[in-house]
C-alpha cells in the first residue's frame, strides 16, 4: 500500500469464525500425528508385565477425539458458508470463478507482476478452487474416518452409523481400500496446510493488511471505501 492512503480497520472474522478457525487447525495437527501412528507406530510402550499397555488403543482414542472436533467446525463452517445471512460475501467468490480477468490478475499477483484484482466477494477464484478442494478432502476424511470408526465402537454412535456405513464402504471397493484413501488424503491435507501458510505469509507480506493478525483479532487493514 503506497503512503497516504486513507486505511481503516475493519471486522474479517467473527469470534465463531476464529474459534472453527483454530479447532480446525489444531484437530488436523493431532490428526496427522496420531493419524501417522496408527499408520506405522512409532513409539512403543515401556515393557511391562501387567496387560496395560493399550497405546495403540490410546492413540486412535485421541484420534477420534480430533476426529470429532474436526466434524463439528468442518459442519459449522458448511452451515455458514450455505445458510448465514450476513455472510453474502463467501458466496459472492462464485462469480468471480468465471471470470477469466480476474483469474489472469490472480495468477500475476501470486507471480507479483499485478496488483490484486478487485474481487465480488471473499475470495480469489485460485483461493476459492482450493478451498473447495480441501472440503472435498475433508468430507472423504470424514466418510472414510466414520467407516473405520464403525468397526472399531460398535455402542453409540458406532452403532446407529453400522448399517450406512458398511454400505458406504462396500460401494467404496472395502475396507482395505477405505484405509488406503483415508491415508492418501491425508498427505493431500498436509500439502493444503503448507500451501495455505505459504500464501497467509505471502498475502501478510504484500497486501499489508494485516492478514495473519485477522486470524487472531478478527480485525484487518482495509483501504477506505474499498470492500
Ligand atoms: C485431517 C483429518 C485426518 C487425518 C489426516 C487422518 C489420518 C489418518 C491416518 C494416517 C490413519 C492411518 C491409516 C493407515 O492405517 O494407513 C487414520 C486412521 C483412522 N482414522 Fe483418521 N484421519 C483424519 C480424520 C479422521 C476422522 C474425521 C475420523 C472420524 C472419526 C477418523 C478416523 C480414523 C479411524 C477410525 C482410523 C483407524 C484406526 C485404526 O486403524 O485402528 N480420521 N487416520
Amino acid at each position: 500500500m503506497e503512503a497516504n492512503v486513507d486505511i481503516e480497520r475493519k471486522v474479517e472474522f467473527s469470534t465463531a469464525y476464529r474459534w472453527q478457525h483454530w479447532i480446525r487447525a489444531a484437530s488436523i495437527v493431532g490428526l496427522v500425528i496420531t493419524g501417522f501412528y496408527l499408520a506405522i507406530p512409532f513409539v512403543a510402550p515401556a515393557v511391562n508385565a501387567e496387560p496395560t499397555n493399550f497405546m495403540n488403543a490410546l492413540f486412535r482414542s485421541w484420534h477420534m477425539i480430533f476426529g470429532f472436533f474436526l466434524m463439528g467446525a468442518i459442519l459449522y463452517k458448511t452451515y455458514f458458508f450455505v445458510f448465514e445471512k450476513d455472510n453474502e460475501m463467501e458466496r459472492l467468490a462464485i462469480k468471480d470463478l468465471l471470470n477469466l480477468k480476474i483469474w489472469s490478475q490472480t495468477i500475476g499477483y501470486y507471480l507479483l507482476i499485478s496488483k490484486h484484482p478487485k474481487l465480488s466477494g471473499e475470495y480469489n477464484p485460485l483461493q476459492f478452487v482450493v478451498y473447495f478442494m480441501f472440503y472435498i478432502m475433508m468430507f472423504i476424511l470424514i466418510v472414510t474416518g466414520l467407516i473405520l470408526f464403525v468397526h472399531s465402537y460398535h455402542g453409540g454412535l458406532g452403532a446407529i452409523l453400522y448399517a450406512p456405513m458398511r454400505s458406504i464402504e462396500v460401494m467404496l471397493g472395502g475396507l482395505a481400500w477405505v484405509r488406503q484413501l483415508h491415508h492418501i488424503v491425508m498427505w493431500g491435507v498436509i500439502l493444503y496446510v503448507v500451501g495455505h501458510v505459504y500464501i497467509a505469509i505471502f498475502n501478510a507480506v504484500f497486501r499489508r493488511e494485516g492478514a495473519i493478525d485477522a486470524v487472531f483479532s478478527g480485525m484487518k487493514w482495509r483501504e477506505k471505501h474499498k470492500k
